[in-house]
């Protein structure tokens, strides 16, 4: 039986998460988008909006390709409210430890290394060449950029997005809705929502 999945953001990020659909054994993909001039993305269609979702459902799996943790919250939140559960895509060159638990609508990138005793939640993107470390948590629409470093027993709030580059040393907590900006380096637990740059990263007020 065919293998079909709806991705929904027909973005660049949306062509990286094709990719790895297709090496997942995906042999039908098509794109959702509410921007209605985008009639493809890659070599695969967009086949109407998010409102479009409920004449997939049971047919195709689901997953959201949107970098925004905020619009993949609100996009999440709808699918759950469809009862639409989604799928999670692991890149085939990802390494990731047995004892690591996913939720769903997750997706990790190329050459991403997750190690023992990780937690993810929903709707996380774990992108190229990242790595977390032991017994990290990582709570619901979190996204860790390319090439970040998130060294053991680190937890991450519920969408703070980690910018590309990034390097969080271990034991440390960071809480939900921060911004850590390209380079940063963070040495210490934030616990104010907020942007922060730098090395030692600090707070951009
Ligand atoms: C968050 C981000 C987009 C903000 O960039 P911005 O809108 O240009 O930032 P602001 O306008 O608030 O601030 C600009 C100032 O901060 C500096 N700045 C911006 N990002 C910086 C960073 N990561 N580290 C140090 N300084 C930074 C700029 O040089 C500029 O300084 P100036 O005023 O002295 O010229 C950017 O910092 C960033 O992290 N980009 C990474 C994107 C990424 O990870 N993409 C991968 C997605 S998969």
């Amino acid at each position: 039986m065919n293998k079909k999945i709806v991705i929904i953001g027909a973005s660049g990020h949306g062509k990286v998460v094709a990719n790895i659909a297709k090496l997942n054994g995906y042999d039908e993909i098509l794109f959702l988008d509410d921007d209605t001039s985008k009639k493809s993305c890659g070599r695969y269609p967009v086949a109407g909006t998010s409102k479009d979702i409920r004449q997939y459902k049971g047919n195709y799996d689901f997953i959201i390709a949107i970098g925004n943790n905020r619009i993949r919250e609100k996009i999440s939140d709808m699918l759950e409210r469809e009862n639409i559960k989604q799928t999670t895509l692991i890149h085939p060159s990802a390494v990731i430890d047995e004892t690591v638990k996913i939720k769903e609508g997750t997706v990790i990138m190329a050459n991403a290394a997750v190690n023992a005793e990780v937690q993810i939640g929903r709707s996380c993107i774990i992108n190229t060449s990242s790595s977390i470390d032991h017994e990290c948590i990582l709570e619901d629409y979190v996204h860790v950029s390319p090439g970040v470093h998130v060294a053991g027993t680190v937890s991450i709030g519920k969408s703070t997005w980690i910018g590309i580059g990034a390097t969080i040393i271990n034991n440390l907590s960071i809480c939900a809705n921060c911004n850590i900006r390209a380079g940063a380096v963070v040495v210490k637990d934030v616990i104010e929502s907020g942007d922060y740059q730098g090395v030692p990263a600090k707070k951009k007020e």
